[in-house]
Order: structure tokens, then sequence, then C-alpha cells
């Protein structure tokens, strides 16, 4: 896929970097091969080493450091010359964030806010910042779009509708310019099977259905009295592909900026739902296998429906996904039977 297909520009872009943080997660690593796919010159940071089979991360700049530890960051910002910040690194799971504030706050939070000070120190001025539809906590409307309130309900949530707002000032007070780009719920993998989802502990649906069926063990569905027509969950699942082409999207039209103090919040969703009950039913379709499913009581925190309006992200960065549910569980059970079941 031709991403600069909406463009005449073409780059010098031996010149200067992307730097992805996060680069070895499930969401960033998936951007950092679509940038690379793309021609672009990339930098990961990331405080995790490579998995084996991350292949990627050897033939581009990889330097290990934790956004927490300033001073390594800031010889990163020495070493390269960065032209935009594509920050993915965070923790991510809604349950511990509960149980450990102090852990979310201080890595999601501090570590955006030294990420922001080197950048600005270094003056580089242009972020395209990983977020989440975590921060509209329950909404009642049937397409949440980017106007609807943020009432977070998860510490989790709240460290990146904090990490917005930091955001948002240094483009009103440093004149930088920034994305704050809200996920819904990323799957899939990458078609290639080069990266993919791996958890660990891994709680996400369509891989825990994944799970059920290669352990031949039980698939438990939380709750089954929601206010949607078969009483389970509605999700607006995109794919990892779709979210990789955004953030290179949001990245060029960063890179095209003339005037400084942009700051946009764009939704990532397909715009359509699913129920945990449907998604089962496809995995059933596309993998061949049977789910054997237990209800059980509802999980604290879910919301009956989180469905994005994505009108934002065609209108701004002609952002439209490419893949539908059978490419995502498709490429994820790819996916799975190439690490888990090797
Ligand atoms: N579910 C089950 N059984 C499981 C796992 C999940 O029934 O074993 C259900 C959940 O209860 C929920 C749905 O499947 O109704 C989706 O759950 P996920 O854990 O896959 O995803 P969430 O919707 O809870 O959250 C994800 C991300 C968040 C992000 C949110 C945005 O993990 O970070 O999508 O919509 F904020």
């Amino acid at each position: 896929m031709n991403l600069f297909y909406k463009t005449s520009f073409v780059y010098d872009m031996s010149k200067s970097k992307i730097l992805v943080t996060g680069g070895l997660g499930y969401i960033g690593s998936q951007t950092v091969l679509s940038l690379l796919d793309s021609g672009f010159e990339v930098v990961i940071l990331d405080k995790n080493q490579p998995k084996e089979y991350q292949n990627f991360a050897y033939i581009v700049d990889f330097e290990r450091v934790d956004l927490l530890n300033i001073g390594d960051l800031e010889r990163v910002f020495k070493k390269y010359k960065i032209e935009v910040v594509i920050h993915f690194a965070a923790f991510i799971e809604v349950g511990e964030s509960q149980l450990k504030p102090e852990k979310y706050y201080k890595n999601n939070v501090v570590g955006t806010l030294n990420l922001l000070t080197i950048m600005h120190r270094y003056k580089v001025n242009k972020i395209v910042f990983s977020s989440t539809a975590a921060v509209y906590g329950f909404s009642g409307v049937e397409l949440i779009d980017e106007n609807q309130p943020r009432n977070p309900i998860s510490v989790y949530g709240r460290t990146k509708s904090i990490s917005e707002d930091i955001i948002n000032d240094f483009c009103k007070i440093h004149g930088f310019s920034a994305f704050s780009l809200r996920y819904f719920n990323a799957c899939g993998a990458d078609p290639q099977t080069r990266t993919g989802e791996d958890h660990n502990p891994e709680t996400h649906l369509i891989p825990c259905i994944l799970n059920a069926i290669a352990n031949n063990v039980t698939f438990k569905i939380f709750g089954n009295n929601y206010n949607t027509p078969d009483g389970t969950c509605i999700r607006d699942y995109i794919h990892t592909t779709d979210l990789a082409s955004a953030h290179i999207l949001a990245t060029k039209y960063l890179m095209d900026l003339t005037t400084s103090g942009f700051y946009e919040v764009v939704n990532l969703g397909t715009g359509q739902g699913f129920s945990v009950s449907q998604i089962v039913q496809s995995v059933e379709q596309v993998t061949g296998c049977k789910v054997l499913v237990e209800f059980v009581d509802r999980r604290p925190g879910d919301s009956d429906r989180l469905v994005a309006s994505n009108q934002k992200a065609k209108k701004i960065l002609n952002w439209e996904p490419q893949s539908n549910l059978y490419q995502i569980i498709k490429t994820a059970w790819e996916w799975y039977q190439k690490i888990k079941l090797k």
C-alpha cells in the first residue's frame, strides 16, 4: 500500500529520523514496520530487548532506554537528528493500573513529561501520541466523536488523559505540534507475520479466544446482561496495520506543517461495533475450530458499547481503515500459530 498517495511532496528522509518510543510493543512494532516499508528512517527507543522474532529491530537504530532515565534519553536526542517523535511507550493493563497507580502515573505521565522536556531542549517539537478510547470512560452515545467529554474510569485511562493535556500545553506554550490518536480496540497482526500481539499476561479478547482453542479450554465471556442486542459488550475492533497507517499520515501531516502550536485529537476506529459473542462466532468461522463458551460475571469497568466515530480521521488525515474483521482474525490466528504453536 502506498501511504503517500495523497501528497505530491517528496521528503529527503535520509536527513532526519522518526523516533518511535515503545517501538518493540504491539502497535509500536507494527508502526515501525510500516514506516520502514514506506521508506522512513527510524530510531526505536524501548526499555525492553527485542524478542527473538523481532528481526527488524536489528536493521534499524535501536536504543534501549527507559523514559524515566532522563540522562539516557538526552543521549539519544544528542546522537540523532530527530524530526518527529511517535510516542507509544506506556504500561497498558487497565486492571493492573487499578492496583498500582504509582507505577502507571510514573511510567506513563512522568515518562511522557521527560520525553517532552528533552524534545523541547533539543528543539524537536512534533509528536504523535498514542492515546486511547479509555479516556472516554462510559459513554452513552452510539458513535463516540472527539467532542465527547473525557471521563476515564481507570488509572490507565487517566494517565493517557493527563498526558494529552500536558502535550496540549506544550503546543500552546512551547509551540509544539501534535496529534493525540485515541485507539479503540487494537487487534490483528502483521500480514507477513513479522510482529503481532504478545502480551504477558494476555487479557485481550481475540488472543484469549485463540488461547482457549489452542488449549482446548472454555472461553469465559464476561457478562451476558449488558444493554446490547445479545447481552455481550460491543467494541470497535481496529487492525494494527490501520493504526500504523494513521500514524504515518499523522507524521507526514506534522512534517508538512509550517505553523506551530497545532494540536488535534483524533479517534481511530472503524465506526462498526461487534459484540463479544459475534467475535467468538467469527473466530470459529475463520479458524474452523469450535469455541467452548461459558458466561461468567461482568468484568469491573467494562462499558456496554464503545464504538468510534472516525469522521475526523477521514477528514483531517484522509485515513480509511482497510482491514475487515475477517482479516483481523485471520492475521491474529496466523500470528498465534507462528509464535505460540511452534
Ligand atoms: N472479554 C471477555 N473475555 C475475555 C477477554 C475479554 O469476555 O477473556 C470481553 C471484555 O469483557 C470486553 C471485550 O471482551 O467486553 C473486549 O475486551 P478487551 O480486554 O479485549 O478490550 P477492552 O475493550 O477492555 O479494552 C481495550 C484496550 C484498552 C482500550 C479499549 C478501548 O485494552 O486499553 O480497548 O476501547 F482503552
